[in-house]
């Protein structure tokens, strides 16, 4: 079975990409490398640095699935390259829709965002629920998935909401919320939080990567699916982390209002179960960087490495 994974160098990527070749799948990798590549070498792998706004029917020669992961992937980023995001996030989805027809492609995987319901105060978000997009970054989402939608009878789509993404991988985030607040706690024992009261689902990489394996592997019927399984409030991680590493919090004012929580029975229902979880991610984040291993480089933080390097 071939696969392609655009934005395989990605934080998620990383790690989906590492987990498919062992499950020895055959892997390719469109990407356009802006935060670097990870990904070791590996007979079954090709790496190929491509803006997928450049796809052509060769990049879909003998493909079975695709995973679509290659987004400008934060609030910041899109805003500060509003035009970049709306070609990228929905514009080039039609052509990717169009090659993955014409090439016959049996399984269609696209990472949308939780963060499409905008602000929902009720405790059960599920899939049939309005969305309420607030940021650009939200609204690319939700037309990019209405434009997937749009090819649901030529070839099986799965539209994923992931909740926001923790724990460790090759190529970091530390720009997500359980990643940033550990990394404040360990290099200033302080961390910041702005409002506080905003809940916000939590899903640990491990967990979305297995997520999307279980689509691959399992006859999961196509449509739309939550993924998030801890709905905290951002001041209940600050506390879980102070916990763990002694730390002061301090409290801003936020001019973000996204608030919503996620309920994932639908994909539970389809024989999937997580096993991993925030308190796992902040331990795992604390004995990486006390052994030297994660640094807290610019290249980790989206915006601000498309700010230094011009992209
Ligand atoms: N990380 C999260 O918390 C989270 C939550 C919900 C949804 N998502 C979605 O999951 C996907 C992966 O997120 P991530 O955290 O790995 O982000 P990421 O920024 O680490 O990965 C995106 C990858 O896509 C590549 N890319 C971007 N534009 C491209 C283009 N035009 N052509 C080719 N490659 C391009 C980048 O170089 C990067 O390697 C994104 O679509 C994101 O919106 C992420």
């Amino acid at each position: 079975m071939n696969i392609l994974v655009l934005g395989g160098c990605g934080y998620v990527g990383t790690a989906l990409v590492e987990k498919l070749l062992i499950k020895n799948f055959k892997v390719k990798v469109i990407d356009t490398q802006w935060f670097g590549n990870y990904l070791e070498k590996n007979i079954n792998l090709t790496v190929i640095q491509k803006d997928i706004r450049d796809l052509n029917n060769e990049d879909f020669v003998d493909v079975n699935i695709v995973i679509h992961l290659a987004n400008i992937a934060n609030d910041p980023a899109v805003e500060l390259k509003q035009e970049l995001s709306w070609e990228v996030n929905v514009l080039s989805s039609l052509r990717i829709c169009n090659l993955a027809q014409s090439n016959n492609i049996k399984k269609f995987i696209y990472a949308s965002s939780g963060s499409v319901y905008g602000y929902k105060k009720e405790l059960k978000v599920t899939e049939d629920l309005s969305l309420v997009p607030i940021s650009t970054y939200n609204k690319t989402k939700m037309v990019a998935e209405e434009l997937f939608r749009r090819f649901e009878n030529k070839f099986p789509i799965y539209i994923v909401r992931p909740a926001t993404v923790c724990g460790y991988s090759k190529r970091m985030r530390l720009d997500l919320t359980v990643n940033m607040l550990t990394m404040q706690a360990l290099k200033n024992n302080i961390i910041t939080v702005f409002g506080g009261k905003q809940i916000r689902p939590n899903i640990h990489v491990n967990d979305l990567v297995s997520v999307y394996l279980h689509m691959i592997l399992n006859d999961v019927k196509p449509g739309t699916y939550n993924a998030g399984f801890e709905n905290l409030s951002i001041l209940e991680i600050a506390n879980m982390i102070s916990t763990k590493i002694k730390s002061k919090i301090e409290i801003s004012e936020s001019n973000d209002p996204r608030s919503y929580r996620l309920d994932s029975s639908k994909l539970t229902q389809t024989g999937f179960e997580p096993n991993f979880n925030v308190n796992y991610a902040i331990d795992e984040l604390i004995e990486i960087y006390q052994r030297g291993n994660l640094k807290d480089d610019d290249s980790f933080y989206t915006v601000k490495w498309m700010k230094k390097n011009k992209i």
